[in-house]
């Protein structure tokens, strides 16, 4: 048995990144399935052929028997992650694929024999290409398609499952990756080169997801299940580049309003900044907010909230970018910035202090917190491989959530992303996140530096 109640020491991952067996035992085809095969995986950087056909082969059950002794080797007592709705439901809706049902039961029965609490998240991006084809998140029946399979995987794993996480980060996957691969589809060169229109666009899919996630959850409850359902949000610091410039500071609020007050405000008081729909509306008239959703959201608050932390961003006003908020490229801190932005642990104590004290101080888990190096940051000695700017990222991030949780805030658990390196969406195997190295010929698992500072962290910790 897990113990439900304990401070949550684990690690994170999710289907597509992960899985491989493509084409297994009737599972259908997802949105990245067709992207991968059929165009090139982007940054030009890559420039190769690399799909999730395979990816770190986690879907093979004489693999993942290894890896779930790798995570007990570690001390973790939670795993975070995703199902691949196209396993369950090869169409997307319609027709249940058992053996999909039975990969998962065995899974969670397999993680929990090993004393590890399954931490279960429904969508981290893997859209059936059948409803892809039907508009996707566009389309409002999307909320119907996604209540259903939420309620196959309940009806499958809800008595086993204690805590769901509905969607994961809606801001990155609906604003950035989503409009880039339709970029990369359509030929045009700069990947992130997204339009305005696209943004507003995508008010839409995002305001799907919101009600998707709350209708979700109101069911999850109406069922009767005992557990905790809540979302992984991608939180962010918006800090002006120039401090004390007008402009910059209006770029850093609207990036506020765009990327973290939007579904914190949804989520937790059951409405949308201003800004979000005045900017949004005068930019798309099919972004309707009527007062019967607004309700909904507020009627379905989540249990917990997931934060997924990488980095602040430093933000400059661009009048050529939408909203003239230019982020991301941006560091002028002295420490060189990790993949996905500047190191600044200081700022996940902010975060965590200021959801405490404009949202209630909800239950939050870290759902996901890591580093991405290339491959030639890492280098082999003695056996282990030595990533000590990864171990270092750790140990300041966990220090930082410790010392905001004696501040007060309600964190009660911490994901490290990614146990394993694996298919890093846009940048395909070329950006490792993981503790433990993978040769992705091979399969071979490596520990790395990092893996044995994780593990000292935790045995410190319990
Ligand atoms: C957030 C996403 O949820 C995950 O899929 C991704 O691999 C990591 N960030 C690292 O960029």
């Amino acid at each position: 048995m897990t113990d439900e109640t304990a401070f949550l020491w684990g690690a994170a991952s999710a289907s597509y990144q992960v899985e491989g067996g493509w084409q297994a035992d009737g599972k259908g085809l997802c949105n990245w399935d067709v992207y991968t095969n059929v165009y090139r995986v982007t940054e030009p950087v890559s420039g190769k052929q690399e799909t999730g056909n395979v990816a770190i082969n986690a879907y093979d059950r004489a693999q993942y028997l290894q890896d779930i002794a790798l995570m007990q080797s570690l001390g973790l007592n939670a795993y975070r992650f995703s199902i691949s709705w196209a396993r369950l439901l090869p169409d997307g809706v319609g027709r249940i694929n058992e053996a999909g049902i039975a990969h998962y039961k065995l899974f969670v029965d397999d993680l929990i024999a090993a004393g590890i609490e399954p931490v279960v998240t429904l969508f981290h991006w893997d859209m059936p290409q059948a409803l892809e084809e039907r508009g996707g998140w566009l389309n409002r029946d999307s909320i119907g398609w996604f209540r259903n399979y939420a309620r196959v995987v309940r009806e499958a794993l809800g008595d086993k499952v204690s805590k769901f996480i509905t969607f994961n980060e809606p801001f990155i996957n609906l604003f950035l990756i989503e409009p880039t691969v339709e970029n990369i589809k359509a030929g045009i060169g700069s990947p992130f080169a997204i339009t305005e229109a696209q943004y507003a666009r995508q008010a839409v899919a995002m305001h799907h997801w919101l009600l998707a996630s709350a209708e979700t959850i109101g069911d999850y409850r109406a069922a009767g299940y005992r557990g905790t359902i809540g979302l992984a949000l991608p939180l962010m610091p918006m800090i002006p580049e120039t401090p004390g410039k007008a402009e910059d500071i209006a770029a850093a609020s609207i990036g506020d309003a765009i990327i973290n007050r939007w579904c914190l405000d949804a989520m937790f008081k059951g409405r949308y900044p201003d800004e979000i729909i005045t900017e949004f509306g005068r930019r798309n008239p099919d972004f309707v907010v009527t007062e019967a959703d607004l309700a909904i959201l507020a009627a379905n608050r989540p249990d917990f909230l997931g934060v997924n932390f990488y980095a602040p961003a430093y933000v400059r006003h661009d009048a050529t970018v939408p909203f003239g908020f230019r982020w991301f490229d941006t560091n002028p801190d002295p420490e060189p910035a990790a993949f996905n932005g500047p190191v600044r642990p200081d700022y996940l104590k902010i975060l965590l202090e200021r959801i405490r004290d404009d949202y209630g101080n909800p239950t939050v888990y870290i759902t996901e917190n890591g580093a991405g190096f290339g491959e030639t940051d890492e280098v082999m000695e003695r056996g282990m491989i030595m990533d000590p700017r990864r171990a270092d990222y750790i140990t300041r991030h966990v220090d930082a959530v410790l010392a905001a949780r004696a501040n007060g805030a309600n964190v009660q658990g911490y994901m490290v992303w990614s146990l394993f390196d694996n298919f890093e969406w846009l940048q395909g195997y070329g950006r490792r996140f993981g503790i433990v190295h993978v040769d992705f010929e091979t399969q071979k698992r490596t520990t790395k530096l990092s893996f044995e500072i994780y593990r000292e962290i935790i045995e410190k910790n319990v």
